[in-house]
């Protein structure tokens, strides 16, 4: 969809600026902040309101969002991801500690941080009677991106959304308006893009559509911050993986070093004997018997070595017909972090 030459890719490190704003902290223009985000302690208490009662959304969250990543943020309902996002972005305010985008403090300079970073909201909040084209301008214009700077068609052209330029925004799709939101956030070309459970809702085909758009954002420079659900596509496509429960992050590392920290495998073996029960030599392995001729297996790769696996199956007289092993997913290593810190919360 979208080349070195894209719209929403080119310029990406000079974000649209305030002509009377302060320059651009310590580096130059062209050199790039160590990160392009950087939150510290930070704390988030939503106020009682009505018959609720005050809620700690976030609790002293510390994170390092290196420039040029592609970093997922993950966590189930609730667990804080939105509200990290809705202070990164300027529209929710913290209680406490410090947060920077592009070396920016977003309390000191609110105007510089948010035109550095480009947020892509997790509801399709959409003004139905505006068109693209002047959704677009009128974010451009809210950017105080100047009229002769403006690539309005060249940045729907970017998302493919170049003959829906003057319909009425609600005869979108809802993957069309998904990707109306890309280019809105984009239309002052930030050095960050936030994305916020971009593919909830979406079919596969734009669900896969969109993930190489923004992986062709990112190679042109623009660091990307994602919320998922699905686990298995912030495994395809993070460089770095930040899991969050309860406010609180519970593991953040490069995608490798977290699939790394979990030792536990599955090894599904299909046999030629009929198996009415798991036999002796295989109940070390925490084996079930799925069906008459397959065994399932979990191992601790670590101390487990496939071979002694093997050497019990011919103790038990087996004969093999097939062997598969499922690769550690990152289901797993949510699951088991977020069990760990429930049980040190309780503890
Ligand atoms: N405006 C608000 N007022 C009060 N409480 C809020 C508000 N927004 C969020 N919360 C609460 O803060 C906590 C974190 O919510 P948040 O929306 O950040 O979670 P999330 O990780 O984005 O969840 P999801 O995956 O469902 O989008 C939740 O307990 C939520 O109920
Ligand atoms: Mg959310």
């Amino acid at each position: 969809m979208a080349d070195a030459t894209d719209p929403l890719t080119t310029d990406v490190i000079s974000p649209a600026r305030d002509e009377a704003a302060e320059p651009l902290p310590s580096s130059g223009p062209h050199v790039l902040p160590v990160h392009a985000v950087r939150v510290s302690g930070l704390c988030k208490t939503y106020r009682k309101t009505g018959r609720g009662s005050a809620k700690l959304a976030l609790d002293n969250v510390d994170l390092e969002i290196p420039c040029g990543s592609l970093f997922g943020l993950l966590g189930p309902n609730g667990a804080g991801k939105s509200t990290l996002i809705n202070i990164l972005a300027g529209l929710v305010t913290k209680s406490a500690g410090e947060v920077r985008v592009w070396d920016i403090d977003i309390t000191e300079r609110p105007r510089d941080a948010r035109a550095a970073i480009g947020v892509v909201p997790q509801e399709l909040s959409i003004d139905p009677f505006f068109t693209p084209r002047e959704l677009l301008d009128l974010q451009a214009g809210l950017f105080g991106v100047p009229l002769h700077r403006r690539r309005t068609m060249a940045v729907l052209e970017a998302v493919g959304l170049a003959d829906k330029a003057d319909a009425y925004a609600r005869t979108l799709s809802g993957g069309m308006r998904r990707r109306l939101l890309v280019a809105k956030a984009m239309v002052h070309r930030p050095p960050v893009l936030v994305l916020d459970e971009p593919t909830a809702g979406v079919d596969i085909e734009l669900r896969q559509q969109l993930w190489a758009h923004v992986r062709t954002l990112n190679r042109a420079g623009v660091t990307i911050l994602l919320t998922t659900h699905y686990l298995e596509e912030a495994e395809g496509l993070c460089d770095r993986i930040a899991i969050i429960d309860h406010g609180r992050v519970i593991a953040c590392d490069t995608t490798q070093a977290l699939l790394r920290r979990i030792d536990s495998k599955m090894l599904t073996l299909t046999v030629s004997e009929t198996l009415t029960a798991v036999p002796a030599a295989l109940a070390p392995f925490d084996a079930e018997l799925k069906d008459r001729h397959i065994l399932v297996l979990h191992y601790k790769p670590s101390t487990t070595p496939v071979g002694a696996i093997l050497g019990a199956v011919q103790t038990a007289g087996l004969t093999l017909v097939d062997l598969m092993t499922d690769e550690t997913d990152l289901e797993d290593i949510f699951l088991q972090l977020t069990r760990g810190s429930r049980a040190r919360e309780q503890g």
